[in-house]
């Protein structure tokens, strides 16, 4: 298991360009299962949750093949299998997105039902819901959800939940219904703009759709979808991370192939905190941060509101402004894992309900902190780079689901952060020493004392 050891206080200076979008390749993906022929996706990140869904989609019987850099092949002619395991869908909650796919093109999917996650209580009722409206039998059986529809028609699917829409169970109706018989209207959809891409791409396939980034999304059920080449869209969320990284490190670097148009919350809630944004073109940003930062009262909420994907390293940005902040999650209510972490390097929080209370101090400290999910690392990588000495961020694993060789990146521009294999240290004694004296020679602690200490 690697973990980070970062030196913190070096300014972030340079140009970072950003890659293909995670989110957007996900149901891209899982779609492609949808396509009884061969998929040219151009500008899929090199990341491992792209692996677990490559995976996943190999064991249904897809060829897949990496032409070049980024670009991928997938051969769906020859899928068989409509089963996504437990072992898949464990280590990653968007291999859910093949119920849509398998259902337009088999009527038959059985997928292992996703538990909660670190982020808090994640059900996909209104997936089922929506599939359900479409015409799909729906049967829960040995922690599987079983689903066949004889043939799916048209309906109107209301995908409205508590916490607002959902992103990936409009991607799974959206992609259901492009072969259903008749006109499905989609009411209170996801707006995202990965939302959008799927649609892009079923349309370049052959779909009928209408709609996608409002909250009315109508299509129109074809027989058959075609092979295609497709280029999947910039990441808003590692852009808006190197932004912050930017910002919380006094530096001045030039994001390219950053999506601007879908950055507006994160661009203004920057601007709100103090920090400079240029946009020479539609997809540059130049982030020049001030010497200090305001404080902001900030919700992450639904697109086009700020992405509860950058919540946490917003959060890390707003320990350091001149005063009292609050940060409320409307998406992710509980999703806070990182507050308790960034408390440990010297930052003032108090959660209450679905907001925390910041109360900004003038520096952090570095501390060993622990990972818990993909997002929460990236806010501790960040709050890292601005602290005083040394911090060590455990469990990596999370960050490389969603960000490539992120380290490189943040090094390229500056920062000091080293990649260690953390199960060594765990595990190991330190190497054996002599006293500053030379002469006497100090047994090594066994692992079991180390252990005993931690
Ligand atoms: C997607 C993103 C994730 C992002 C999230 C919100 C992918 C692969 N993942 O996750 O990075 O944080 O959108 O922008 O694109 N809900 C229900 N019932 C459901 C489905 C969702 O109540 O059937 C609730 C969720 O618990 C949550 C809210 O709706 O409170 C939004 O979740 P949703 O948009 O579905 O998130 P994902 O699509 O899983």
């Amino acid at each position: 298991m690697d973990m980070f050891s970062i030196e913190g206080g070096h300014r972030l200076r340079g140009t970072v360009r950003v890659d293909g979008s995670k989110n957007a390749a996900l149901p891209i993906l899982a779609a492609t299962l949808a396509i009884d022929g061969v998929v040219q996706l151009e500008r899929i990140p090199q990341l491992q949750d792209i692996s677990t869904m490559v995976r996943l989609l190999q064991l249904m019987g897809s060829r897949v093949t990496i032409n070049r850099m980024n670009q991928m092949n997938v051969d769906g002619s020859d899928v068989r299998t409509t089963v996504a395991p437990y072992e898949m869908v464990r280590q990653m909650r968007a291999s859910v997105c093949v119920l849509g796919p398998l259902l337009a093109r088999f009527g038959t999917a059985r997928v292992s039902l996703p538990g909660g996650c670190n982020i808090g209580h994640r059900p996909i009722d209104l997936h089922l819901r929506g599939l359900a409206a479409l015409g799909t039998d729906i049967r829960l059986d040995a922690g599987y959800v079983i689903c066949r529809a004889r043939s799916l028609r048209g309906a109107e699917v209301d995908l409205l939940g508590t916490n607002g829409p959902t992103v990936t169970g409009t991607c799974n109706v959206m992609v259901a219904a492009t072969k259903a018989r008749g006109t499905t209207v989609i009411r209170n959809a996801a707006r995202e703009p990965e939302v959008q891409d799927l649609a892009k791409f079923l349309k370049s396939a052959g779909a009928m759709i209408h709609g996608e980034g409002t909250e009315t999304i109508e299509i129109e059920g074809v027989d058959e979808l075609q092979s295609t080449r497709f280029g999947i869209i910039s990441d808003r969320i590692e852009a808006a991370t190197l932004a912050i990284a930017t910002a919380i490190t006094h530096g001045d670097v030039v994001i390219e192939n950053a999506p601007v148009e879908h950055l507006a919350a994160v661009i203004e809630a920057l601007q709100r905190i103090g920090v400079a944004i240029e946009s020479p073109d539609d997809s540059t940003l130049r982030v020049t941060a001030a010497d200090a930062f305001r404080p902001a009262e900030l919700t992450a909420a639904p697109y086009p509101g700020l992405p509860t994907d950058a919540q946490a390293q917003f959060m890390a940005l707003l320990t350091l402004a001149n005063g009292q902040s609050r940060m409320t999650d409307a998406v992710f209510p509980d999703r806070f894992m990182h507050a308790s972490e960034l408390i440990r390097m010297g930052a003032q929080i108090r959660l209450a309900g679905n907001s925390a209370q910041i109360t900004g101090v003038s520096k952090l400290s570095g501390a060993p902190v622990m990972a818990s999910d993909l997002r929460a690392s990236a806010a501790l990588v960040l709050a890292g780079l601005a602290a005083e000495g040394r911090t060590e961020v455990r469990r990596v694993y999370h960050l490389d689901r969603g960000y490539r060789t992120f380290e490189k990146k943040l090094n390229q521009l500056g920062a000091n952060i080293e990649r260690l294999d953390d199960s060594r240290s765990d595990t190991k004694p330190p190497a054996p020493h002599f006293e500053p004296d030379r002469t006497s020679f100090r047994s090594p602690p066994s692992a079991d004392d180390l252990d005993s200490r931690r």
